[in-house]
This record gives C-alpha cells, sequence and structure tokens, in this order.
C-alpha cells in the first residue's frame, strides 16, 4: 500500500474551504496593499540556495531536497520563497519598474524536517516581498500587512516580536562580543550551539535546549552594537508601528535561521506559546541579498506565513470558515430513453452555468434519489418515460420534498431564477453559483 510521503498530506475536499478562505483573505490583502501575484519554478539551481540562505543554516545544512536531473544539473525544491523572488526580480529587471516592487505568492515549500504537528515536510506559504526600498516606513507596512492579514482571518491571541540584527556594517563587531561571551560558558552550551560558536554565533541565541536558554539572557544585545543607521532605522520602525498602533515586543534573542536578513526581523506567534512550530509568519529585511545574488544592491523586506500552521491555529481558536456555498442539481432518470434526455439536459444546464451532478448506471428512482439527499442536492430535476415523450421534466425541492411538472425548454430558466452566477476572483472564472432566493 502506497502513502503519502513522511511529512506530506493530502488535502481532501473536507479541509478546502480552510484554503480557500486564506487564499481569498490573502488575495484581498495582497490587492488591498499594492502587492501582485508572481509564481516561480518548484526547483532552483541548489547555488541559490546555498547563497541566500546560507551554508552554515539548518536549512541548507539538513533540509533541502537536492538532486542531480538527467543531464547532471544540481536543483533543489524551493526550501522557502524569498530567494528565487529575489532571483526573479534580477532576471526579469525589475529594478526599472517603479520600486518598492510589490510581490506576493502562494508557494508549496519543501523542507526535510523531523515531521510533526505544526511542521510538515512539504508546506505551503503565503508570502510578501517589497523590494527596492530601505525606509522603514515599509518594514512597518509589511508587518502591519501581516497583522491585518491575521485579522481578517479572525486570528486572535498573536504578538508580534520584533529585533534588529544590525547590518554588514555593525554585525561583524556584535558576533565578536557573542563569540567572546560564548566562549567563556562554552562548557555550559550544547553540542550544537558549541558546533555552532565559530561558524553561525547568532544562532546560539534562539537555541530552545534547557542548559542554552539561561545563558541567552544574558547574552550580549545586538540592539546595543547597531550603527547609526541600523539604530536610526530601529528606532523609526518601532514609532511607525506605534503609530499604526501594532502592539509588537521586541526580543533580542530573535535572530530568524536564514542568514539573509539584515536589520529588522520579526516573528509573529500565539502569546505564551513557546515552541519553534508556533509560529505562524515570519519575515524581515534582506538589504544585501539581491546584491549577493549578483543584482545592483537593492534593499528588501517580506513576510510569509505557513497556510497549514494557519489552519491548526484558526481550529484550536474554533474560527468558522463560510462553506463554500455550491448547490447543485442532481439529475435522476428512469428507463434508456430518459437517461438519453437526462444526459442532453445535464450538459444543458451546464452550460448554462447551473452545477449539475447526473444519475449514473441504471438505479431506481428512489435510489437516486437517497443518493440526491445524501450529496446534499438542493434540486433534482427527474426525467422519467413520460416526461421523455412529453417534453417536461419533474422539478423537485429536496429540502421540501415538493415537485411539479415544468416543460423541459423553461427548465433552465426556472433554475436560473433561484441560482445565479458568481464569478470569483483571481484570474480563473469559476461558475460556481449561489443560491439567492
Ligand atoms: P520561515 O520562518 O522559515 O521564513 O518560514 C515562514 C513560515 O512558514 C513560518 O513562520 C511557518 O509558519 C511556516 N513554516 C516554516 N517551516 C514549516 C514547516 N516545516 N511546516 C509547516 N510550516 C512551516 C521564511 O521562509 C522566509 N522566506 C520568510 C520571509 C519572507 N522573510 C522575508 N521574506
Amino acid at each position: 500500500m502506497y502513502r503519502a510521503p513522511r511529512g506530506t498530506t493530502d488535502i481532501l475536499p473536507d479541509e478546502q474551504v480552510y484554503w480557500s478562505f486564506i487564499r481569498q483573505k490573502a488575495y484581498e490583502i495582497s490587492v488591498l496593499y499594492g502587492y501582485r501575484r508572481v509564481d516561480t519554478p518548484a526547483f532552483e539551481d541548489a547555488g541559490l540556495f546555498v547563497r541566500s540562505i546560507g551554508e552554515d543554516t539548518d536549512i541548507v545544512e539538513k533540509e533541502t531536497y537536492t538532486f542531480d536531473d538527467r543531464s547532471g544539473d544540481k536543483l533543489t525544491l524551493r526550501p522557502e520563497g524569498t530567494a528565487s523572488i529575489c532571483r526573479a526580480y534580477i532576471e526579469h529587471g525589475m529594478h526599472t519598474l517603479p520600486q518598492p516592487v510589490r510581490l506576493y505568492y502562494d508557494a508549496a515549500i519543501f523542507r526535510y524536517e523531523r515531521p510533526q504537528a505544526g511542521r510538515y515536510r512539504q508546506h505551503h506559504q503565503y508570502g510578501v516581498e517589497a523590494l527596492g526600498e530601505g525606509d522603514p516606513a515599509l518594514d512597518a507596512e509589511v508587518i502591519d500587512m501581516a497583522w491585518q492579514f491575521y485579522a481578517n482571518l479572525g486570528l486572535k491571541g498573536l504578538s508580534p516580536i520584533l529585533n534588529s540584527i544590525g547590518c554588514s556594517v555593525c554585525r561583524p563587531t556584535y558576533l565578536n562580543s557573542l563569540m567572546e561571551y560564548y566562549t567563556k560558558h562554552r562548557n555550559a552550551v550544547c553540542s550544537d550551539c558549541r558546533r555552532r560558536l565559530e561558524r553561525n554565533p547568532l544562532r546560539l541565541l534562539d537555541c530552545k535546549k534547557p542548559s542554552c536558554v539561561p545563558l541567552t539572557e544574558q547574552a550580549p544585545r545586538s540592539t546595543d552594537h547597531l550603527c547609526p543607521d541600523c539604530s536610526d532605522h530601529f528606532s523609526r520602525l518601532s514609532s511607525y508601528l506605534r503609530l499604526l498602533n501594532l502592539p509588537f515586543v521586541t526580543n533580542h534573542r530573535l535572530v530568524r535561521g536564514l542568514d539573509y536578513y539584515t536589520k529588522t526581523v520579526f516573528e509573529i506567534a500565539p502569546e505564551r506559546e513557546e515552541s519553534a512550530q508556533a509560529t505562524v509568519g515570519a519575515g524581515g529585511r534582506y538589504d544585501d541579498l539581491i546584491e549577493q545574488l549578483g543584482g545592483r544592491p537593492t534593499p528588501g523586506i517580506g513576510f510569509a506565513t505557513g497556510i497549514e500552521r494557519l489552519i491548526l491555529n484558526m481550529k484550536k481558536q474554533k474560527i468558522i470558515v463560510p462553506q463554500s456555498a455550491e448547490p447543485f442539481v442532481f439529475v435522476a432518470h428512469i428507463s434508456q430513453q430518459a437517461k438519453d434526455e437526462a444526459m442532453k439536459l445535464a450538459s444543458l444546464l451546464r452550460r448554462s452555468g447551473i452545477s449539475v451532478i447526473p444519475s449514473l448506471g441504471d438505479r431506481s428512482l428512489k435510489a437516486q434519489l437517497k443518493q440526491a439527499n445524501s450529496m446534499g442536492a438542493n434540486k433534482a430535476v427527474i426525467i422519467g418515460e413520460d416526461e421523455a415523450k412529453s417534453g417536461t421534466v419533474v422539478l423537485r425541492d429536496m429540502a421540501k420534498g415538493e415537485q411539479n411538472i415544468v416543460p423541459r425548454d423553461v427548465v433552465v430558466e426556472t433554475l436560473r431564477k433561484t441560482y445565479h452566477r458568481f464569478v470569483l476572483v483571481e484570474n480563473r472564472i469559476t461558475c460556481a453559483i449561489m443560491k439567492v432566493g
């Protein structure tokens, strides 16, 4: 028996209401803040992620799905979205567009992690990136957007946590003092942290091991080592956030697991939840990344949120999502001749924008209506031998159990009076129909 690979899940039809609700809200907030959709390939040149996320990060060291394709190219399934967006920005010369370029995406992400609740090997992120502007007002916009997005989903009790980890000017001095501090306490930290100390000392600050947590309290703080530019950026961002009434807290231990960040980093998590997989969304500024990838110096900031984690939190908070109203008409038949007419009618109804499920096989009318009922049909159109001959149909209201005879050439109009077409957003026109009466 084959099963879905470990750490992946099938998103079954009953779950899809959450997905479409979240995607609808993501689309709405993106439009509201002026962001436009971009889709990039699910895999990229492996070097792109090594270069951007950093060689000494957990993601690159342990979590990427990397493979050689049949022509020997080394490729990686995207373990996050930012690097691909920056690559696309450079590749398509987006620096010629009015800056900042505001983009959003909704994509499957692949990380070889230890699966547990809220942590999967394939998850999905809705993310935004604003490229080409260094103003802290843009950082505030992105954090505000994340905050509004969660509010629009109905999520409560979230808290944005903020920090600044400086830039290439001030970070080296900070890293030195961090190394000095941790070298003194080398024997007290876990073996992972001892290993990280030489190569990526920032990571020691977010180690969750009981041996390491107390040491992080006394560790030097990045905000005490910021250069004037980073310090000014951080204080302006803080005052913009206060201006927008965003209830953020600063936490000097917040460093994030990707190396491309400069200045602002932030995470949004349910209050009082400490586990790493509680975080619903996170982001930050990456002012050197586009240049590191071969573009001109271009600042950027963004955030991403895991859709599965949103759903977990929405369920925990018992948020009711609107069930998608997808009424449909069941077309039943009695006899072979009637079945031909039923097929023609089903096709006509569908072409007229009315959702139809026709009965298949040759069961009794009772069995067909039982099926229509258990599927939740709103109406049934029944064609028997008499109706086939006389050009009529029986139109049955499934809830009330009432039925009447209608000429076949007016059934479409009759049904269209109770249902009307409804156009869904996002480039696709879906003929979902909504009941109005
Ligand atoms: P990240 O913190 O690695 O950041 O991931 C963003 C969000 O994706 C997390 O807050 C979490 O909700 C979700 N997530 C991450 N890993 C998993 C997993 N294994 N299973 C389920 N959900 C997960 C980034 O990826 C950055 N690219 C964010 C960003 C955008 N920074 C700037 N722009």
